[in-house]
């Protein structure tokens, strides 16, 4: 048990954007079960391709409605008696068997966005609305570079252990097998402390030949960073990853890698 557990000093689950999907996993039309920020949640893809994120239960009769129901047009519809709920603004729009609409038939919405292969919601405890964007990553729309790799995994533990696992250098030898831990790192910090960018340079060892290589993290609040590898001549390596509560206890870690063409046999 933690001293955080055994001392019960339970962290709140942090404001800002974190992707709850990759883009490639929400077909049009699709509707899904999430659970993120400690709440049931319906997520789904609009006939225009829009993503929609509303609270998952019926404010009619409580069903869920990622549990049969169906998408019409930028709507979801509920599997129990056909109410049917527009995701941008959670509001019913529908009842097919009766004509006035209750004021109050309306489930809360998210705020939503797409970007950089992934559908990222704005959490916040207090639920004001967001107050910063979530960042363009060049890399992943540039035909210079490889199409994407993902991967992704769930972890037992709060959002800020991982957060404070990536700006522990030492681990990087250690565990992921760097010939020398990074030392000297330089850190700045932009937009108000919610921007961060670490970088550090040392001499590393590739299959083309030994380089005078920097990685750069960049991060956006406690859930998105970029990290970026230069120092090889017209070649760079990218790895862009959000990180997301499930709960307090469990976290939610989402990778897109990509590389220079020019790189793609030896990146695999
Ligand atoms: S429970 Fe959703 S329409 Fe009745
Ligand atoms: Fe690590």
């Amino acid at each position: 048990m933690s001293r955080r557990e055994s001392e019960h000093t339970d962290l709140p689950i942090p404001n800002g954007w974190f992707a709850v999907s990759f883009s490639k996993d929400l077909l049009e039309g699709e509707v899904k079960r999430i659970h993120y920020f400690d709440e049931d949640l319906v997520l789904f893809r609009g006939r225009s391709g829009r993503p929609y994120v509303l609270d998952a239960y019926c404010p009619h009769l409580g069903a869920h409605l990622a549990e049969g129901g169906r998408v019409l047009a930028e709507t979801v519809r509920c599997p129990f008696h056909g109410w049917q709920f527009d995701g941008a603004s959670g509001e019913c729009v529908e009842i097919p068997y009766c004509k006035r609409i209750p004021p109050r038939a309306q489930v809360r919405k998210w705020d939503v966005v797409e970007r950089d292969c992934m559908i990222f919601v704005w959490h916040h405890a207090e639920g004001k609305p967001p107050s910063w964007e979530v960042p363009e990553i060049p890399e992943l729309s540039d035909p210079e570079w490889m199409a994407p790799r993902y991967f992704d995994f769930q972890v037992p533990v709060h959002q800020q252990d991982m957060h404070e696992n990536n700006l522990d250098p030492v681990h990087f030898q250690f565990v992921h097998g760097m010939a020398e831990f990074p030392r000297d790192s330089e850190i700045q910090y932009g937009e108000g402390g919610r921007f961060m960018r670490v970088q550090h340079t040392s001499q590393q060892e590739t299959p083309v030949g030994s380089f005078r290589m920097t990685l750069i993290r960049d991060s956006w609040g406690m859930g998105l960073s970029a990290v970026r590898t230069t120092g090889i001549p017209n070649a760079g390596l990218l790895m862009f990853s959000s990180t997301t509560a499930i709960d307090a206890h469990h976290t939610h870690s989402r990778w897109v890698l990509t590389a220079t063409r020019n790189m793609a046999d030896l990146a695999g």
